[in-house]
């Protein structure tokens, strides 16, 4: 099979969030601090009655059903997610419900594991299946789902929640590049969830961030090794630039971070660089910076301003677009890089999308980390497969306008309820219709065995 990429993308959050700033209010720290400081607008958060499954269901079903697909057309769904409500049992048997009238039954995939990066994981092996011997023809989903929640404090503002599902297989608008992968993989106490009783990680921030940075630093050095290669084989030689991608998405703790690796994506391209111009252009004023070391910088507030603002316009325009569902949802999780993909498919114009590369870094704590690039299809005539995606998606920024602003003790006020019921047996959870956009799945009540049984809206 030719081109195996993502054929179509679905997006599920909550039909609720709070303001930023009016959670720095409620918090008591100083006003502008997770507005400019993170860079984050709104945060989506779930009903009471929402869990991993639900989202899952609900993704699943919104993909198949907008897209006319049959339940029989798919051959393998696997999920990301590090949200676990059972120890055993995985996300992806539940999603059979869903096959169950079809009769459908032989679907390959599983769940896969490690903090946000087990969507960029599932997503690998889908395409891998496609790629494979074991191939059958029919389609792979892709699912990634997160209720990302933190303990009161200064990482609660980062969260979110959402699910993205991917409808995976050949001759798609956005490819998987062939061999451009660069992965980096290290044993780090950064962010996990060693206490299953609990919803919330153990999570050291500044260690998160230093992880994810030098994570960014060895996939993007392992891609463009691999890219440069390839085109040395091609007869070309030459460096590979943040210029050679159009677009550049990224896992998304929070916004600032994301435009801060921009400037560190160029400050890796300006030590790699032979002899780089410091007198005029791109890297004008950098010099005093050509010797660093980029293990060295990591906390470096001089370095990170210097590169920050060189990199502004970069940035501005083949970053920003896509940071759309992560400053008004918040960090999804698994599914928060997919998300940007959404918004960045959703804010683009497909004359300025076709042809292009979408270079993609995947982090998941722990950690795990990948970088690789999408090849936007050139065809973007009405009815071809790029337009039909991008229609799909054209109604983002409306769908969330349209949800409901909850106020900040509301919103404390779930988060407490969640901490009690979400592990309990014989239990029926609160939440209210309202609190649901039409088609939702919620959990309707977990019997005295712990089994869930949902309903739809
Ligand atoms: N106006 C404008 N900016 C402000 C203000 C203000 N009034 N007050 C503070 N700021 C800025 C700070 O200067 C800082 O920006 P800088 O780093 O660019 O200088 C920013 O706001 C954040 O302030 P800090 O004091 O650094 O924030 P704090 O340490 O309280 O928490 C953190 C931030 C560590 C990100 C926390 O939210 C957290 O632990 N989050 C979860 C972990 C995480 O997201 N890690 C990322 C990778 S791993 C993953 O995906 C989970």
């Amino acid at each position: 099979p030719r081109d195996v990429g993502i054929l179509a993308l679905e997006v599920y959050f909550p039909a609720q969030y709070v303001e930023q700033s009016e959670l720095e209010r409620f918090d008591g720290v100083e006003a502008g601090k997770y507005t400019r400081g993170l860079g984050q607008q709104q945060m989506g958060f779930c009903a009471a009655h929402e869990d991993i499954n639900s989202l899952c269901l609900t993704v699943v079903q919104r993909l198949v059903e907008r897209g006319k697909l049959s339940w029989d057309s798919i051959g393998r769904l696997e999920v990301g997610t590090e949200t676990v409500i059972d120890k055993s049992k995985a996300v992806k048997t539940v999603l059979m419900e869903l096959f169950r009238e079809s009769g459908n039954t032989d679907v390959e995939g599983i769940d896969t594991t490690n903090a946000c990066y087990g969507g960029t994981a599932s997503l690998f092996n889908a395409a891998s299946w496609v790629e494979s011997s074991a191939w059958d023809g029919r389609y792979a989903v892709v699912v990634c789902g997160d209720i990302a929640v933190y303990a009161t404090g200064n990482a609660r503002p980062t969260g979110g929640a959402g699910a993205i599902a991917m409808l995976v297989g050949p001759n798609a608008p956005l490819v998987l590049e062939r061999g451009l992968r660069g992965t980096h993989m290290e044993h780090a106490y950064d962010f996990y969830k060693p206490d299953l009783s609990s919803e919330y990680p153990v999570v050291d921030g500044p260690l998160s961030i230093q992880c994810y940075l030098r994570a960014l630093d060895r996939c993007y050095a392992v891609y463009r090794r691999k890219a440069e290669s390839q085109w040395h084989q091609a007869g070309m030689k030459r460096p590979f630039t943040l210029d050679d991608f159009k677009f550049i998405i990224f896992h998304t703790p929070f916004c600032k971070l994301v435009q801060k690796s921009v400037g560190r994506l160029l400050l890796n391209d300006f030590l790699a660089a032979p002899n780089p111009d410091t007198t005029a252009g791109l890297y004008k004023g950098l010099q005093p910076f050509r010797d660093l070391k980029l293990e060295d910088t990591y906390t470096s507030k001089e370095v990170e301003k210097a590169f920050q603002t060189a990199s502004q316009e970069i940035f501005n325009q083949k970053t920003k677009p896509s940071l759309l569902l992560s400053s008004r949802n918040g960090n999804m999780y698994t599914p928060s890089m997919y998300g940007c993909l959404a918004s960045l498919l959703a804010q683009c114009s497909a004359r300025d999308l076709a042809g292009s590369r979408i270079g993609a870094f995947s982090y998941g704590s722990g950690l795990a980390a990948s970088m690789f690039s999408l090849r936007v299809s050139q065809d973007s005539s009405p009815g071809s497969p790029l337009d039909k995606l991008l229609s799909s998606l054209a109604d983002l920024p409306a769908r969330l306008d349209a949800r409901k602003r909850v106020a900040p003790q509301d919103f404390a006020d779930i988060m407490k309820q969640r901490e009690e019921t979400h592990h309990l047996a014989n239990h029926t959870p609160h939440g209210s219709q309202e609190d649901l956009f039409p088609g939702t799945w919620y959990l309707e009540r977990v019997d005295d065995k712990y089994r869930r049984q949902y309903a739809r809206k």
